[in-house]
């Protein structure tokens, strides 16, 4: 029987909790996958589960609360051993397109300070390119045009294709947890995701991309026949 959208999500997330042992400090993901492992998480926390975990937003910091589940930050606790969280797009060596939700910057800080990275989502995600889900950028307000001009020259340099618009919420500016705009920049195909990353973070209005690259070290997907796995 088909799985809808939801019970696929639900699915990752119960296979994910599998490898959350008790006493483990976790980094806490962002979007719809990642609350449906929140919320499984938030059962067993309720049952005794002891662990203790840093949010990847404000939204999911919220969520957390209304579970109970312990929260902590990275001043507290700069070390983690695990980062459970979806993605957009989960490409080979499981290079991942992150930031549909706009947490692309805490979702890389907090993966980058945990031993270990989970991806969770469903099959659809697993693609054998990245690139086709737009590329988020998030950048700051000062000197937008200037950013914009200098994301363009960087595409030209790569021989990369790009069209963009900004991220809008209600007609304005989508404004990041760290108060960042974001560019929804599209560049059809990233056939060298760490080149890219790279050199857009070479640019100075530029925070962070939602390319992660050697962070996920294991893809939890699932499918119509069940959970398949991929180890980086
Ligand atoms: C949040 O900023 C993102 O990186 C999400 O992890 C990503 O957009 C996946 O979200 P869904 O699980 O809702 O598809």
């Amino acid at each position: 029987m088909a799985l809808d959208a939801k019970a696929l999500k639900i699915a990752a997330g119960q296979a994910a909790l599998e490898h959350v042992e008790d006493g483990m400090k976790l980094g806490i993901g962002t979007g719809s996958t990642a609350e449906e492992f929140i919320r499984l998480l938030g059962v067993r926390v309720g049952e005794g589960l002891k662990v203790v975990g840093v949010p990847t937003s404000e939204r999911t910091a919220a969520l957390c609360r209304q579970l109970s589940i312990p929260l902590t930050d990275l001043d507290e606790t700069p070390r983690l051993d695990l980062t459970i969280d979806g993605a957009d797009e989960i490409g080979p060596e499981l290079a991942l397109i992150k930031g549909g939700g706009g947490a692309l910057l805490r979702e890389k800080i907090v993966a980058s300070a945990s031993r270990r990275m989970i991806v969770i989502a469903d099959e659809s995600k697993h693609v054998a390119t990245l690139g086709r889900f737009p590329l988020p950028v998030e950048v700051v307000p000062f000197g937008l045009r200037a950013t914009l001009l200098a994301i363009e020259k960087t595409a030209e340099r790569l021989g990369l294709s790009l069209t963009h618009e900004m991220r809008l919420a209600d007609g304005k500016p989508f404004v990041t947890d760290g108060g960042h705009f974001i560019l929804d920049a599209s560049f059809g195909r990233i056939p060298e995701p760490r080149a890219l990353a790279q050199a857009l973070n070479g640019i100075p209005g530029v925070v962070e991309t939602g390319l992660f690259t050697g962070l996920a070290s294991l893809a939890i997907l699932a499918g119509g026949d069940g959970i398949r796995t991929i180890d980086a």
